[in-house]
């Protein structure tokens, strides 16, 4: 059944039907709330809401995926410790009613086929999907920009994440066959046509819930904020670690705290590589691409210490095949997935050969899925009219 069906089984009304991707991210990884710059796209795999408005003080939400209804007052909203995916619904809502925008009542059915846990940001597909049919529904005016915001203030209030743009921007901007150069301090962006020359984007599963994450997500942040501080002592100028430079990290940042300054380190350098590998793209050179895929891999690794043992294991995996040009965790880090750049015709070969290994290594599963791109959020369906 799809979710409007269910949708019309329980609560009787024709809905409004909205989807939101996920995404996958080529380069630039924690780099977002450094006022950086990314390069994600959205994926064709969608968070999906049926949604009508119900004329009561309620917000009723029904979750597909856990087959469980929760009826909540509007004049109750607030961030939810049971039945946790109701949090994006209410926090969006909650987000919109902070930003002076008027919500009544409305019954909703979530569901959707992102893998969850996989770094391939389900959350945001969800949280995007509810902010652009809450915009539609009640006729709210807000951008696709301010309903990033929106969703993003969700994360940052309903789940505890202090989580930049990225994940948000890909699902509501995201453009199949592109891949979004996004700089995240002007929010720039253009679209870079995906042409990969016979080669494929693989996502390897580690099956590994990242449930560390959002605290050391949260502290990873506070770090590269202590970061700029120590660094503003001197160059009040500088506002984030765009616009540090790694002389500043010796000088100011190195001999006071070294935890503190390889984190720094590694984004500044992330920066720099993410430009380096759009002109790598640009010329078609994608050995040199896939090297700092690699790169990208060590630092957030060794410096930056967002990997775990599964992620690590997957990227050394497939490092000395000449059919992969590159390989590294990709998302926020400490499980999900590693995003590969692999020869399609090898892709068969990799993923057979690979499965066993990890799972004798490690003691679970592998996914793989061969990247498909897709399109931004966008309307399903409208509520049929009765003549
Ligand atoms: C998560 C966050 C994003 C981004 C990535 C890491 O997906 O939601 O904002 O910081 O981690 O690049």
């Amino acid at each position: 059944m799809t979710v409007t069906d269910i949708f019309k089984s329980i609560f009787e009304a024709e809905p409004l039907v909205v989807q939101s991707p996920g995404r996958i991210n080529l380069l630039g990884e924690h780099t977002d709330y450094n006022e950086g710059f990314v390069l994600p796209a959205a994926v064709n795999k969608y968070a999906t809401v049926a949604i009508s408005a119900n004329n009561t003080g309620n917000i009723v939400m029904h979750s597909v995926q856990f087959n469980k209804t929760v009826t909540l007052p509007l004049a109750e909203i607030a961030p939810q410790t049971e039945n946790s995916w109701t949090n994006y619904v209410l926090g969006v809502t909650d987000g919109l009613i902070h930003g002076g925008k008027k919500v009544t009542g409305f019954n909703i059915a979530v569901d959707g086929d992102i893998p969850i846990g996989a770094g391939m940001s389900s959350s945001a597909g969800i949280s995007c999907a509810v902010a652009f049919s809450l915009n539609e529904l009640f006729s709210l005016g807000l951008s696709r920009e301010q309903l990033a915001r929106t969703a993003q203030w969700a994360e940052h209030n309903y789940a505890g994440v202090a989580c930049g743009i990225m994940d948000q921007f890909a699902s509501l901007f995201g453009k199949a066959n592109h891949l979004i150069q996004l700089d995240c301090r002007s929010i720039e962006y253009k679209y870079v046509p995906i042409e990969m020359e016979g080669y494929a984007l693989v996502l390897f599963n580690t099956n590994v819930k990242h449930n560390l994450a959002s605290t050391e997500y949260n502290q990873r942040r506070q770090q590269c904020e202590k970061g700029v501080a120590l660094v503003k002592e001197k160059y009040p100028q500088v506002n984030s670690l765009r616009d540090v430079t790694m002389a500043m990290l010796h000088e100011l940042v190195e001999p006071v705290d070294v935890s503190t300054f390889t984190r720094c380190k590694y984004v500044v350098e992330e920066n720099a590589r993410l430009l380096a590998g759009c002109e790598d793209l640009r010329s078609g050179d994608l050995i040199a691409f896939g090297k700092k895929m690699y790169a990208t891999h060590h630092g957030l690794s060794a410096e930056y210490n967002v990997s775990c043992p599964e992620l690590d294991f997957l990227v050394d995996a497939v490092r000395e095949d000449a059919d992969v040009l590159g390989a590294r965790m990709m998302g926020g880090g400490f499980g999900g997935c590693t995003i590969n750049l692999i020869k399609e015709e090898a892709i068969d070969r990799i993923a057979t050969d690979l499965a066993p290994k990890y799972e004798a290594a490690m003691g679970k599963p592998l996914t793989t899925y061969v990247v498909l791109t897709g399109d931004g959020t966008s309307i399903v369906s409208k509520p049929v009219v009765a003549a």
